[in-house]
């Protein structure tokens, strides 16, 4: 099945999977026949769709669905594979046989890219098939070709996005009416924005498999999920979003992969190291990401010569990410049929993953307080002795209701958590309120 296609012999598509995105995947390729064959050069022609359950009506021939995904692949007539399905087994297996046999592929399947995009790069190169996977992704956003294509001959430096829409759906409500964390998520949940099971979106897993993909392809080096550092938002009060309001400031998950210079005198001999983490961190309101709102998703890609770039759109939904999943079957249909390949995974530069307790980073602390004389310098001094410089410092409240918030400088984490745990146990500091990173601030 590899190489120059005869003219115009039709291209067959499996799709695996039938759920939000299949299902719009395949009205796609039925609806939109004639303009994909011209884009394509050959007619794409749907062989089957692999699904669970038989018995849900899909509104397909019954011929076109199968619950065999390996038969279905196994056909002669399948020269293209469409993963939809989700999950690491048995979408593994299948797309890593698909490929194998010089099907070429195209997944949004972020949860496994995550992990074993080695293995199924490897698999790819083995036959020469495709493997394309922009909507794992940030759904219809391009962000995945211009990483790989467009900006291949400049330098990344930075990628920070807020890539997942249901924890931004939540963290904009929350802002706009002040409302709890679990009132939205319930909210979000009835407006079928949040799963039944909202863990992997609002503890950040989703967003951290997506970070794991950009830092791969931004900085050329094999990073998995396991390497990204994760917090949630699960933890986010209203307060937060009010102390944030008050420092001209709003809250986003964000996800964070940036290259960390290398200095001459460290372990690794000065080499470039990647930070990659996802968490709630407190944005100014004038930085483009502060106004992505509701479940819209946005990355901002910093790169040495093309400097800020922003994407913007929607990223989930079925229709957005068929759109992301269509595109990506045409170009593996075009190279099907003129003999072209999409580019492989490029991971030469093997940059060593920086841990978080090395990562600098400015924090936002909120802390209760005794209201006396002292307390301030004693609160400063702590921060002082763990070598964590102050921005600003600011009293609100008095009395019983007194509190300090403290912006600091940059930190390295390991230093800003030693700075908590002493303020934790300080009889004149009743509670460390909360502790929330600033990020895309400009330091003075
Ligand atoms: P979904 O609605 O849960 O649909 C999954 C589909 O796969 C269902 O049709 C299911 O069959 C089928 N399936 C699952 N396991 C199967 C198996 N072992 N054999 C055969 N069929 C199987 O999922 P989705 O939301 O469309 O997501 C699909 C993929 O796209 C995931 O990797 C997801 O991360 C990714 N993605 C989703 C979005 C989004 O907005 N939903 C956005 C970007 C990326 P039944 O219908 O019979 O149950
Ligand atoms: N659950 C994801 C989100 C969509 O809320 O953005 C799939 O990537």
């Amino acid at each position: 099945m590899n190489g120059t296609n005869d003219a115009g012999r039709p291209l067959g598509v499996a799709v695996l999977g039938m759920g939000t995105v299949g299902t719009e995947v395949v009205r796609v390729l039925r609806d939109h026949a004639d303009d994909l064959r011209s884009r394509v050069g050959a007619p794409l022609v749907l062989r089957g769709v692999a699904v669970r359950d038989l018995s849900k009506d899909r509104g397909l021939p019954a011929e076109l669905l199968t619950t065999d995904a390996e038969a279905l692949l196994a056909r002669d007539d399948v020269d293209l594979v469409v993963e939809v399905m989700g999950g690491i087994d048995p979408a593994r297996k299948l797309i890593g046989d698909a490929l194998a046999a010089g099907k070429s592929v195209v997944t949004a399947n972020k949860a496994l890219l995550a992990d074993y995009t080695g293995e199924l790069a490897a698999a790819a190169e083995s036959s020469r098939a495709d493997l394309y996977f922009e909507a794992a992704v940030a759904g219809a956003i391009p962000v995945v070709r211009p990483l790989i294509q467009s900006l291949s001959g400049d330098r990344v430096n930075k990628v920070v996005g807020i890539v997942n829409g249901t924890t931004n759906f939540i963290l904009s409500a929350m802002d706009e009416t002040g409302a709890a964390y679990d009132d939205v998520l319930a909210e979000a949940t009835d407006l079928g924005y949040a799963e039944a099971d909202p863990t992997a979106d609002v503890e950040g897993y989703d967003a951290a498999a997506k970070a794991a993909i950009l830092a791969s392809l931004a900085f050329h080096t094999r990073v998995t999920a396991a390497d990204v550092y994760r917090e949630g938002i699960s933890k986010i009060t209203a307060e937060d979003l009010e102390t944030a309001s008050a420092v001209g400031c709003t809250v986003k998950l964000l996800a964070i992969c940036e290259r960390v210079p290398g200095e001459p005198s460290a372990a690794e001999g000065g080499k470039d190291r990647v930070s990659v983490r996802v968490y709630p961190a407190l944005i100014p309101r004038k930085h483009p990401l502060a106004s992505v709102n509701g479940a819209f998703n946005a990355v901002v890609v910093e790169a040495d010569n093309a400097g800020r770039l922003m994407f913007y759109g929607q990223g989930a939904g079925g229709a957005p990410t068929a759109s992301a999943v269509l595109g990506d079957l045409v170009m593996a249909a075009r190279n099907k049929f003129y003999g072209g390949r999409a580019p492989g995974e490029s991971v030469y530069a093997e940059l060593p993953i920086a841990p978080i307790g090395d990562t600098p980073t400015r924090y936002h602390v909120n802390l209760q307080v005794e209201d006396r004389p002292g307390v301030l310098a004693a609160v400063a001094d702590t921060f002082a002795q763990h070598g964590v410089s102050i921005s600003t410092v600011r009293q609100q409240g008095h009395g019983d209701g007194a509190r300090l918030v403290v912006v600091t400088h940059h930190a390295v984490e390991s230093s800003l958590a030693d700075t908590v745990a002493v303020l934790a146990e300080m009889d004149s500091v009743t509670a460390v309120t909360s502790v929330l990173r600033l990020e895309g601030t400009e330091e003075s």
